[in-house]
């Protein structure tokens, strides 16, 4: 384990017993969703320290991810008599560990809690570095706070039962940990076969990317400046998120993240000088695994609008994290709405649409 308590697992069970011992808790709450509840939660079984514990579940997918969910969540701790020495262990995607993990800051003012992460999207991202939120007022992870897990566990055997959509959609952040570290990380991503997935090779992939996370998180872990280049590639891709899911055809997160990377490349080397062929070649990978997204410029608008909504973004202006080359960073960025606007059609050009 390092030091910020992300653990790549040799051995799961041991190291969650050993992680549930370290923290000894007067009482163990586990907190799944349905999806988790059945094909994850049995996989624990073997723990003893795990026989004693409650068990919270709570509905599968991102429309659950809010106040109320939340409040069920405060009350069955409430409930069971949970106290500050209490734990909760999260096992679920990243919706399960946002939520959990904000229940648990916030009661009684903060109680300890484990993650295991069980999408690759979690894995290399929203389990690690702490930020933990809820939807609000129509708005994705509108409010939460900034307080790392006691442990994040990373169990890449759960990856096994993950469609072939969510792999990807989780890949999209690897891809993103690529570019903003350097051209050895971003190769070996880039030449991995997502059709004929090699799970020891992936198991590697993860622990490097989650490294890079980690130590940008250390660094900076409340997004004062450099955790902004975390956000490649999302200013544009929530865009994208949030139109899909206006016009009731939802995307996974990562998908609208890789097509994001394809347009924050293209600003990165008009505005900054990012190399043009690594650009091309990043757009061909995710071309090929992800398919396009169809908009128009009738779009463009909302799209806009959509931006102006963005976490980073002060005074109304927009804020982009780009890159002047693979592990360049140069964050505090803008771009004026005709930029955009022909980043959208360069977007479009390059989906041949
Ligand atoms: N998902 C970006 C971050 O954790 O900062």
């Amino acid at each position: 384990m390092d030091d910020t308590g992300v653990i790549l697992c040799q051995n799961f069970l041991d190291e969650l017993s050993e992680a549930i011992t370290l923290c000894a808790p007067d009482q163990l709450f586990v907190l799944t969703d349905e999806n988790t509840h059945e094909m994850c939660l049995p996989l624990l079984h073997e723990i003893d320290a795990l026989t004693q514990a409650h068990h919270i579940m709570i509905g599968a997918g991102d429309v659950y991810k809010n106040l109320k969910t939340l409040s069920n969540v405060w009350q069955a701790l409430s409930d069971q008599s949970a106290t500050r020495h209490s734990l909760l262990i999260c096992l679920g995607g990243g919706m399960v560990t946002d939520l959990g993990g904000f229940a648990a800051s916030t009661f009684k003012r903060g109680i300890k809690y484990i993650n295991i992460p069980t999408t690759l999207l979690a894995m290399v991202d929203a389990a690690v570095g702490g930020k933990t939120a809820i939807n609000f007022n129509g708005l994705k992870n509108e409010i939460g706070v900034f307080q790392p897990a006691f442990r994040v566990l990373l169990e890449t055997e759960f990856l096994h039962t993950l469609d072939a959509h969510n792999l990807l959609s989780g890949y999209a952040e690897m891809l993103k940990h690529g570019l903003i570290s350097n051209y050895d990380t971003l190769n070996e991503l880039l030449a991995f076969d997502l059709a004929n997935t090699n799970y020891n090779q992936l198991k590697q992939l993860v622990g490097k990317s989650v490294s890079v996370k980690e130590i940008i998180v250390k660094k900076d872990p409340k997004e004062q400046g450099l955790r902004k280049s975390l956000n490649l590639g999302h200013t544009i891709g929530h865009a994208f998120e949030s139109l899909a899911l206006n016009q009731q055809r939802p995307v996974l997160h990562g998908y609208a993240v890789a097509w994001g990377l394809i347009c924050e490349l293209y600003l990165s080397h008009v505005s900054v000088g990012f190399p043009r062929d690594v650009m091309r070649r990043v757009i061909h990978f995710i071309h090929e695994n992800y398919g396009s997204f169809i908009f128009t410029c009738d779009d463009y608008e909302l799209l806009y609008k959509l931006m102006l909504h963005d976490k980073k973004n002060k005074g109304g202006i927009i804020n982009f994290s780009l890159l002047t080359d693979v592990g360049e960073l140069c964050l505090d960025q803008t771009a004026t709405q005709s930029l955009i606007y022909e980043t959208l059609d360069f977007f479009r050009e390059s989906m041949g649409i």
